[in-house]
C-alpha cells in the first residue's frame, strides 16, 4: 500500500481546512453535508466571503468608495444576501440580475447596470428601480438609453466604459480591455463620446468606467489602466464634463494552482496613490469584484461513482461534471481536487472525469488521488463562475447550495428536480 498522501493545507481558502484528516468549512465538516443533502452540493463559508470583502474594505479605508459585487460570479440569493448586509451595491448585466438584487433585499441605489447589449426593456426596468448608473459601452447605447429615459421623463445616470487597450495577460475569452474585444469604448474615442453624451437630454454623467479582464495575476495591468484612465477624467473634466466617480471594474484574480495574485489592499494602495498624484482623491470610487469575493469562499463536494483503470488513462468518475463545474471544459481552467477524508488508500494518477457524454467533461487531469469509489472529494475554487454558469446539459439538475456560518449550515438552493427542470415545457 502507498503512502498516505496527505494534501497540502487547502490553497487560498483562509476557512476550508483539515481537522483531524476530515475537511471542514468553517466549522461544519463537508462529509456530514455531504450524507445529510446528497451530491454534487456547493458549500460556501460566509466568514470567507466577509474576509475577502474586508481587503477591498482595508484598501478603501477613509475614502468614499462603493463596492459594487459581480454578481454573475455567484447570483444565489443566499450570496447575494451575505454582500448586501455587508452593505455592498451590485453589477449587473441583465434585469434578471436585477430581480434577484430586490429578491435578497439589495439597494437598487447601489445597482450598476454593466454589458454590450442592455435591451429598451431592461433599461426602463433599470430606471424604474432607480438604479445608481448605467455602464454604457456604444454610442448607439447612448442613444436609445437616452430615448427610452426620456419617454419614462427620467434622466439616466451614465458610466461610459472606457477600453484602455492593457493587455491583463489572462485567458483570451476573459480578457476584455484589448483593442478588438466587444466592450468598451475606444481610449481615442472616449473624449467624442463623452461630449456626445452630455449633450443628449434624456443622460446625466456621472462616472468612467472600465474592467479590463478577469483572473489577473499581476499588477501592471491594473497600473497601467489607471493610468489611462486618470489621462481621460482629466481630459473630459477639461472639457467641462464633471467626473463624480471612477469606477475601476473588477478581475483581480484568486488562487488556483499555487497563483499569486496581488491582495485588493495592496494593490489599492498603489492605485489610490496615482489617483491621488493626479488631484483626484476627492472622487468617488467603485468596483466591481466578483471572482475574488466568492471563488474560494466556495466547494463543489462530489462522490467517487467509479474508478475505471485503462491502459493509457485511469478514469476517476464523479456526479459532479460540465455541466456543474464548467470552467476546465470552457477555459481549461485547474481547480484542485481533495479527499473529504484523508485515508489509507492506494494512490494512483486520475483523469477526474463527469457523467456527462462528452469527452470534455473532464474536471481535473493527471490528479494524484488516494481514492476508493463511493469516497466523497471537495473540487475547490468553486465558488465563482461555477454555479452561476451551471446548466441543465444531460438533463442534470443543477446542484443544491449551502451556506455555512461558523457551525450552522443553511440550504440555500434546493437540488433541482426532473419536474423543475420540464416547468414551462409542454407537448405539442
Ligand atoms: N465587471 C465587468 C464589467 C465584468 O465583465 C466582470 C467579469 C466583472 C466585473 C467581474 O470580474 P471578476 O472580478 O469576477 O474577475 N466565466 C469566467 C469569468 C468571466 C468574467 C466576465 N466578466 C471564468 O469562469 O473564469
Amino acid at each position: 500500500m502507498s503512502p498516505i498522501s496527505r494534501p497540502p493545507s487547502v490553497p487560498g481558502h483562509p476557512f476550508i481546512a483539515y481537522q483531524a484528516d476530515e475537511l471542514q468549512v468553517e466549522g461544519v465538516p463537508l462529509s456530514r453535508l455531504a450524507q445529510d443533502h446528497g451530491t454534487p452540493l456547493f458549500v460556501y463559508s460566509k466568514a470567507a466571503m466577509l474576509d475577502a470583502l474586508g481587503a477591498y474594505q482595508r484598501g478603501f479605508a477613509g475614502r468614499h468608495a462603493q463596492i459594487c459585487y459581480a454578481m454573475k460570479a455567484n447570483s444565489s440569493l443566499g450570496v447575494l444576501q451575505v454582500f448586501a448586509q455587508a452593505g455592498c451595491g451590485f453589477d449587473i448585466v441583465s434585469g434578471g440580475e436585477l430581480e434577484r438584487v430586490v429578491a435578497a433585499g439589495g439597494d437598487a441605489a447601489k445597482v450598476i447596470f454593466s454589458g454590450v447589449g442592455k435591451t429598451r426593456a431592461e433599461m426602463a426596468q433599470a430606471l424604474n428601480a432607480g438604479i445608481g448608473c448605467f455602464n454604457v459601452e456604444s454610442e448607439a447605447e447612448l442613444d436609445v438609453l437616452s430615448t427610452v429615459a426620456l419617454g419614462m421623463g427620467l434622466t439616466a445616470p451614465v458610466s461610459i466604459r472606457v477600453n484602455p487597450n492593457v493587455d491583463p495577460k489572462t485567458h483570451p475569452y476573459i480578457s476584455t480591455g484589448l483593442k478588438g474585444n466587444k466592450f468598451g469604448v475606444a481610449h481615442e474615442d472616449a473624449l467624442r463620446i463623452y461630449q456626445y453624451a452630455a449633450s443628449l437630454k434624456g443622460l446625466h454623467v456621472v462616472g468612467i468606467d472600465c474592467h479590463i479582464g478577469s483572473q489577473i495575476t499581476t499588477t501592471e495591468p491594473y497600473l497601467d489602466a489607471m493610468d489611462k484612465v486618470l489621462e481621460l477624467v482629466t481630459s473630459i473634466e477639461a472639457a467641462g464634463i464633471p467626473i463624480e466617480h471612477i469606477d475601476f471594474g473588477g478581475g483581480l484574480g484568486i488562487d488556483y494552482n499555487h497563483d499569486t495574485p496581488p491582495q485588493a489592499d495592496a494593490l489599492w494602495q498603489q492605485l489610490l496613490a496615482k489617483i491621488d498624484a493626479k488631484g483626484f482623491a476627492d472622487k468617488k470610487l467603485m468596483i466591481e469584484p466578483g471572482r475574488s469575493l466568492v471563488g474560494n469562499a466556495g466547494v463543489c463536494v462530489t462522490e467517487v461513482l467509479y474508478l475505471k483503470p485503462g491502459e493509457q488513462k485511469n478514469f476517476c468518475i464523479i456526479d459532479a461534471a460540465m455541466n456543474d463545474l464548467p470552467r476546465p471544459a470552457m477555459y481549461q481552467a485547474f481547480h484542485a481536487i481533495v479527499p473529504l477524508s484523508i485515508t489509507a488508500k492506494p494512490q494512483a494518477i486520475y483523469d477526474v472525469v463527469g457523467p456527462v457524454c462528452e469527452s470534455g467533461d473532464w474536471i481535473g487531469r493527471d490528479r494524484a488521488l488516494n481514492v476508493a469509489a463511493g469516497d466523497f472529494m471537495a473540487v475547490l475554487s468553486a465558488g465563482a463562475y461555477c454555479m452561476s454558469m451551471a446548466s441543465n446539459y444531460n438533463t442534470r439538475g443543477r446542484a443544491a447550495e449551502v451556506l455555512v456560518a461558523g457551525d450552522t449550515a443553511r440550504v440555500i438552493r434546493q437540488r433541482e428536480t426532473a419536474q423543475d427542470q420540464m416547468r414551462g415545457e409542454q407537448l405539442a
